[in-house]
């Protein structure tokens, strides 16, 4: 992104594995409502934003660089509905959720790996994760997905469409306008275009499932 020095992280050098005791005890304590993820989340300033704005949502955000969670997590150690969480979002999702499940999930501005063919298999948005993401999403559940870089958010659409639905430009827009993440935020300074789509459960995702024909109505009406 512009002349910002766009540094990737290895996923194959962190096996940390988040487990469903580390956020468990603090979850229950704030109420067991909803859950709200952002995976990649950096610094944590995104969901430090919306946890004021959704006081009753339990946000979990989840980063592999350990120097970024050392640094920035303990700022945010008092806000109650807020765990920062340092662990590989490919190696923690879905055993984290223990079957409990998820409403909104961020993915915003993940390392592009566009650079070299070989490095793609470093990319957090991939078959495995989407299969996840499946398992976890409540229904009526929506995964956000943002990036800067257009030939990553035609790949990673490519492979979120197998088992998910685009939602209809403008779903849950709204909300999240009011708060930007790091990356977001820079983009718009530098006015870099911002790719973005909204997904939700499909029928191929979850079957005959009646939550389904809950979600297309809501959809639609
Ligand atoms: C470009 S930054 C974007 C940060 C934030 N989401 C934002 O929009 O400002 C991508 C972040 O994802 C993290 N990341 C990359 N692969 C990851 C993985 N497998 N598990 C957890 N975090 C990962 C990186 O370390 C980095 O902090």
């Amino acid at each position: 992104m512009g002349r910002r020095i766009r540094r990737h992280a290895d996923p194959f050098q962190c096996r940390i594995v988040i487990s469903a005791d580390e956020w468990l005890g603090p979850y229950r304590r704030h109420g067991a409502g909803h859950i709200w993820l952002d995976l990649g989340c950096g610094k944590g300033e995104f969901l430090a934003g919306l946890a004021g704005l959704y006081p009753d949502v339990f946000l979990i955000g989840i980063e592999i660089r350990g120097k970024i969670a050392e640094a920035y997590f303990p700022k945010y150690k008092h806000i109650p509905n807020l765990l920062l969480l340092h662990g590989n979002v490919n190696l923690s999702i879905p055993s984290m959720m223990d079957h409990l499940k998820v409403q909104r999930v961020f993915i915003h501005f993940p390392d592009p790996y566009t650079h070299k063919d070989r490095y793609k298999k470093r990319r957090m948005v991939n078959r495995g994760l989407v299969k996840g993401l499946c398992e976890i999403l409540a229904p009526g559940g929506t995964v956000s997905v943002k990036t800067d870089d257009g030939t990553l958010f035609d790949e990673m659409d490519a492979v979120l469409k197998t088992r998910l639905a685009p939602l209809p430009e403008g779903f849950l827009r709204p909300c999240f306008e009011k708060v930007l993440s790091e990356w977001e935020g820079e983009c718009k300074g530098k006015h870099v275009p911002v790719y973005s789509r909204i997904y939700g459960l499909t029928a191929g995702a979850i079957g005959e499932d009646s939550s389904f024909t809950e979600l297309a109505d809501f959809l639609e009406s």
